[in-house]
């Protein structure tokens, strides 16, 4: 086609994820590649009654346009959520945007300049990556060990590469399913106010929780580092544990960098579907999070056991993992016993001629992948699924 596309794109190209997907229409197939919540949880009721109460009782503003920073009783009731979790913002620190991940674009928006370096996670949400380069950013991956990022080995990417901005998901990230210790939590915000660098914290998975909940987030943390509060961004969402169709997502952060995100999205989407809006603030008024909160806590729990069995039982030495505590994910790795292939796509082609499909590891690294990782997702399979899906992973493991 003739027509001459913007320099920036050569930056990014299709996921190789999405190409996966592809293939996964195939009749029969246990999916364990999603990234999504289980649709049989949406609170169907709770959202017909919001939905209802917000066209009775304020018709005119759910359906007219909007606030670009957002809903006034939405961005109240964020706050109390957010309060409810330690984390103190009043409804004027933050904005409501579609989805958080609306939230990253705008943080790319206003943060990066061609060349600029970002510190991610080695693995870190491949939507993240492909955001921040399409703004040109040069991505630095941090390792990462079953308490998160390496904050040591931190430390001296931030100084040697003088990032602009710090990318994490803490709690239950995704691809990684891994949690952020209390002490490396400390020390990442001491990090940030050491080095004057704007660490973004992502943190759509830390409310699904299975036994004891996560240790507080930095946002709520940044209390108790004097300094370190003008330093994050965080993003929450309501994807995950109520509906990702909603696109009901926010950012908290400094009231300078609110107000040039709150321009950006002006030019963007003006502001986020009110009537969207309008339905969750009446669902959060309605109090009805806690119980939605605790049944997906219940479900994913159980699926994230069933899970943890039967890879135990089924693969055996060949698969590494650690069982994770919330979430949606598992993150597990080929380790080559018996003298198999280490290679995850192979593996994950093999495994759709079984009747399973997951993602392979290599595309969630910025840099350096690791072609043994893969990604199974326990959220969308039910336990009898689930164990199913695993034994036809063993077959496929050859
Ligand atoms: C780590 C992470 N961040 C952000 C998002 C975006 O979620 P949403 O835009 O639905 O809030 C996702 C969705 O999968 C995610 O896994």
């Amino acid at each position: 086609m003739p027509i001459e596309f913007a320099q920036r794109l050569q930056n990014v190209e299709t996921s190789a994820i999405r190409e996966l997907f592809k293939l996964l229409g195939k009749p029969g197939i246990i999916s364990f590649a999603g990234g999504f919540p289980d649709s049989a949880m949406f609170d169907v009721a709770g959202l017909q009654s919001a939905v209802s109460e917000a066209l009775t009782h304020e018709a005119g503003a759910a359906l007219q346009y909007g606030a670009t920073e957002g809903y006034g009783p939405l961005r109240s009731g964020i706050s109390e959520f957010m309060a409810s979790k330690g984390m103190a913002c009043a409804p004027e620190g933050l904005i409501v945007t579609t989805g958080s991940q609306q939230a990253l674009d705008l943080l790319a928006k206003v943060m990066l300049d061609e060349g600029d370096k970002v510190i991610v996670e080695g693995p870190t949400f491949l939507a993240t990556i492909q955001c921040f380069r399409l703004y040109g950013a040069q991505l630095v991956s941090a390792p990462v060990d079953e308490h998160g990022v390496q904050v040591d080995l931190l430390e001296q990417l931030i100084v040697q590469h003088r990032p602009k901005m710090i990318y994490l998901i803490p709690t239950f990230g995704n691809p990684s399913g891994g949690l952020l210790s209390l002490e490396r939590r400390l020390k990442v915000l001491e990090l940030a106010v050491r080095h004057q660098v704007l660490v973004v914290e992502d943190d759509p998975y830390g409310d699904l929780y299975f036994g004891e909940a996560p240790p507080p987030s930095l946002l709520a943390l940044s209390e108790q580092v004097p300094g370190s509060r003008d330093w994050i961004a965080y993003c929450g969402s309501l994807s995950k544990v109520l509906s990702p169709g909603l696109r009901v997502g926010w950012l908290a952060a400094h009231p300078e960098l609110l107000a040039r995100a709150t321009m950006c999205k002006q030019f963007s989407d003006a502001h986020t579907s009110t009537f969207a809006q309008a339905t969750a603030a009446r669902y959060l008024q309605a109090g009805r999070m806690p119980a939605t909160l605790a049944q997906v806590r219940r479900v994913y729990a159980e699926r994230a056991q069933a899970m943890g069995r039967a890879l135990e039982r089924e693969v055996g030495e060949a698969v590494s993992f650690t069982q994770p505590q919330g979430g949606l994910f598992f993150w597990a790795q080929l380790t080559g016993a018996g003298g198999r292939s280490r290679d995850a796509g192979a593996f994950a082609k093999r495994a759709i001629e079984q009747g399973v499909a997951f993602v392979p590891g290599a595309p969630f690294y910025a840099e350096n992948p690791d072609t043994s990782t893969f990604r199974l997702s326990f959220a969308t399979a039910d336990v009898a699924k689930i164990e199913e899906g695993v034994k036809r992973l063993a077959a496929a493991l050859g």
